[in-house]
């Protein structure tokens, strides 16, 4: 079976089973009669890299639902579906006029996807509306409930990207958001856009306009041009080796993570590396943000993880920084 259809880089590659789950009980029998075999469950498979053919079987979760479970004067909470669209989910959000998640609008990929790297975008993560976690426990084929600090979430981290992946799955997440609007707008272009027309009312409807008009602007469209969103995560420095970069490049962007540590731009690493709008073969990184690797058509995965791996080689030679992949790669 082609995944083409199934993830956003757009390569070309097979898996040998696939099947579509679009319920608890059925995702559970599916994975039950699998155990002993290969699997792995995808959501919209945008943050996946397929390096070869995939030998086992591939199970798409489809589970939906959106449903409000309790609702106060000033909150709603929600309990969706993790097969559910995760930016029309943003949008069904801002149309209700509720306000969280607004900053994450147009982020590719599912809402089961959402809690394992603790999706991220404009000052905002899900673990910030995230109340509850429900996945399908395959010890014992059980569900079971993770509250937010179960979930141990970090940057671009939880608890089912360390200690329970491969045994669980995300069956549906909980959320809660508020009916008085409280923005984050700590982004600067956030302000700049909304300081155009300040006639306007903020709502979230129009914050989420405004990072679709940003994401826009600096990300390719994965129907258009094969993506996997930033393909390595943001290196946290020590200060210390974070101030012998500022000390070279007084201009870096950074941003202090704690007391102790500073965060250093993956794609401004990539860019100063010089490989920014550059390629090999088939991929290459986006023109106009240097930390997204891109399919210039008919790029197979095996050649984006070499470039990958050029990439974080020169960036080391460079810097003596390792930049990790944020992409999940198979
Ligand atoms: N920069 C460069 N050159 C580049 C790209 C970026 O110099 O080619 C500099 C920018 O000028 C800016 C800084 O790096 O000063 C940060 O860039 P940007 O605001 O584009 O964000 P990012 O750190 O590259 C992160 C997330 C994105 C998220 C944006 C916006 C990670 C790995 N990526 O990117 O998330 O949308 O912030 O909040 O944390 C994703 O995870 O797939 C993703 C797209």
């Amino acid at each position: 079976k082609s995944l083409l259809p199934y993830h956003t880089f757009g390569a070309k590659v097979n898996a040998k089973y696939f099947t579509i789950a679009k319920s608890s009980d059925e995702l559970s029998q599916i994975i039950s009669e699998n155990l002993t075999n290969q699997f792995m469950v995808i959501g919209g498979g945008s943050n996946v890299l397929f390096t070869k053919d995939y030998e086992g079987l591939i199970i798409k979760n489809e589970i939906k639902g959106f449903e409000v479970i309790d609702e106060t004067d000033s909150t709603v909470t929600l309990k969706i579906g993790a097969g559910e669209n995760w930016h029309d989910t943003v949008m069904k959000t801002v149309e209700h006029g509720w306000q969280g998640i607004e900053n994450l609008a147009l982020i590719p990929g599912t809402v089961g996807a959402s809690p394992i790297q603790n999706i991220g975008a404009y000052g905002v993560e899900v673990k910030d509306v995230i109340q509850e976690v429900e996945v399908l426990d395959y010890s014992n084929f059980t569900i079971k409930t993770y509250s937010t600090s179960q979930c141990q979430f970090g940057y671009r981290n939880s608890i089912f990207k360390n200690e329970l992946k491969g045994k669980v799955s995300v069956l549906s997440i909980t959320i809660k958001l508020n009916k008085d609007w409280s923005f984050n707008t700590s982004y600067g272009a956030i302000n700049d856009e909304l300081s155009k027309n300040p006639e306007l009312d903020i709502t979230p409807l129009r914050v989420a306009n405004v990072i679709i008009d940003i994401r826009n602007a600096k990300l390719p469209d994965p129907k258009e041009i094969g993506n996997c969103g930033s393909f390595f995560k943001n290196p946290v420095l020590s200060n210390e080796i974070a101030n012998r970069i500022l000390e070279e490049y007084p201009n870096a962007p950074h941003y202090p993570v704690g007391e102790l540590t500073t965060k250093i731009p993956a794609g401004w690493l990539i860019e100063t590396t010089g490989w920014k709008g550059r390629s090999k073969g088939n991929v290459g990184t986006y023109p106009k943000q240097a930390l997204v690797l891109v399919n210039n058509g008919g790029a197979t995965g095996e050649e984006a993880w070499d470039l990958a791996m050029t990439i974080q080689k020169d960036v080391y030679n460079k810097f003596s920084i390792k930049i990790e992949p944020e992409v999940n790669i198979v």
